[in-house]
């Protein structure tokens, strides 16, 4: 037993000075140190052990014990010394990265082309700086037409002509598709405008529209109001009420302004549409003969519809805003809710 006891101390001696490289403490103590370990072992066998042999052999077992104990404590604490104060606590959520995404004017643009090229438009673009004819004489504007009035216009000097403007609507644009393609013609023409007019919660200087044209034999004008109420249920929501009121355009005969039922009211009538449920969203109405006559299209085979309507306009009324200005402010408690 003495002998085993011996054996067993080199085993341990030998473990402790190769015990970082051995597994570290914690095999050490798998080994030498728990119930069924080789030291626990040999003291079970402390009952076969003669009377008079007890006290040595169980001496010398609780030296090898405190021997071994001592090591591993020691390895334990080398260890503990080792490990660095900060740690990684892999099981804690990553962090959110923040990606950028479309500005709210910019994803409301594409979300209404979404709508209209699912409904068979294709999408058509022009120049923001025009001429006069484009954006007023052939959309039959005549020189001294009071319409022209109704559009604040900024004039930009180019060379030494007076009639370059920044346009004041996107209709130019169904001016330069109308003269490059042949009808059938079913395009939307999505871009920037310019008003001189003064900034407020409801007016922008610069701002967007989308303007909408279809041209073929046969157009009505209850198409037109079926797409834009189609349109109105896909933007907003399958219960918005919808309606046309008279108006008037140079370039279209019957003209309508575009309601939709109040968001906020739901029609009752409330601040946001001045107590009358309705919100305007924009102008249309048949091409007027004497514009597809300037394009080269004949009206006693032709007709068509034109439609325009403000993005941020109809953005806003989405989003429940009641000043559009906040809408180029770039608040990004704004700007996370696009
Ligand atoms: N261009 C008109 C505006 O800016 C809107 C409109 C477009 C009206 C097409 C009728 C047809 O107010």
């Amino acid at each position: 037993m003495l002998n085993d006891i011996s054996e067993l101390r080199k085993q341990i001696e030998q473990d402790i000075t190769a015990i970082a490289s051995n597994g570290g403490p914690e095999s050490f103590r798998l080994k030498h140190l728990v119930r069924k370990g080789t030291i626990a072992q040999l003291f079970d066998r402390l009952r076969e052990v003669p009377k008079e042999e007890k006290r040595e052999v169980g001496q010398a077992l609780n030296e090898l014990r405190t021997l071994a104990e001592g090591a591993l404590a020691e390895a334990q604490a080398s260890v503990a010394a080792a490990q660095p104060t900060e740690r990684v606590d892999v099981t804690l959520p990553g962090r959110t990265l923040y990606r950028g995404h479309p500005h709210p004017i910019m994803a409301a643009k594409e979300r209404m082309e979404e709508i209209f090229v699912r409904m068979g438009f294709a999408i058509a673009t022009g120049p923001i700086v025009e001429d006069d004819y484009h954006n007023f004489e052939a959309l039959n504007f005549t020189p001294d037409h009071p319409a022209r009035d109704m559009q604040d216009t900024f004039f930009v000097k180019v060379g030494d002509r007076d009639d370059i403007v920044l346009r004041t609507h996107t209709s130019p644009v169904q001016i330069r598709v109308m003269q490059s393609q042949k009808p059938p013609i079913r395009a939307i023409m999505p871009g920037r405008v310019y008003r001189n007019e003064a900034v407020s919660a409801r007016a922008l200087a610069e701002f967007h529209q989308v303007e909408g044209l279809y041209i073929d034999r046969g157009v009505t004008m209850a198409q037109l109001k079926g797409t834009l109420f189609e349109f109105a249920k896909a933007y907003y929501s399958a219960d918005v009420q919808f309606r046309f009121r008279p108006s008037y355009f140079p370039f279209t005969e019957p003209s309508a302004e575009i309601d939709i039922s109040c968001f906020l009211c739901g029609g009752a009538g409330c601040k946001i549409c001045k107590g009358s449920g309705w919100l305007e969203i924009g102008g249309c109405g048949m091409v007027h003969p004497n514009v597809l006559r300037n394009c080269g299209i004949d009206p006693e085979i032709y007709s068509g519809y034109a439609f325009g309507m403000g993005i941020e306009r109809t953005e806003m009324l989405r989003m429940g805003l009641d000043d559009i200005r906040v809408l180029y402010e770039n608040d990004v408690r704004l700007l996370e809710q696009a």
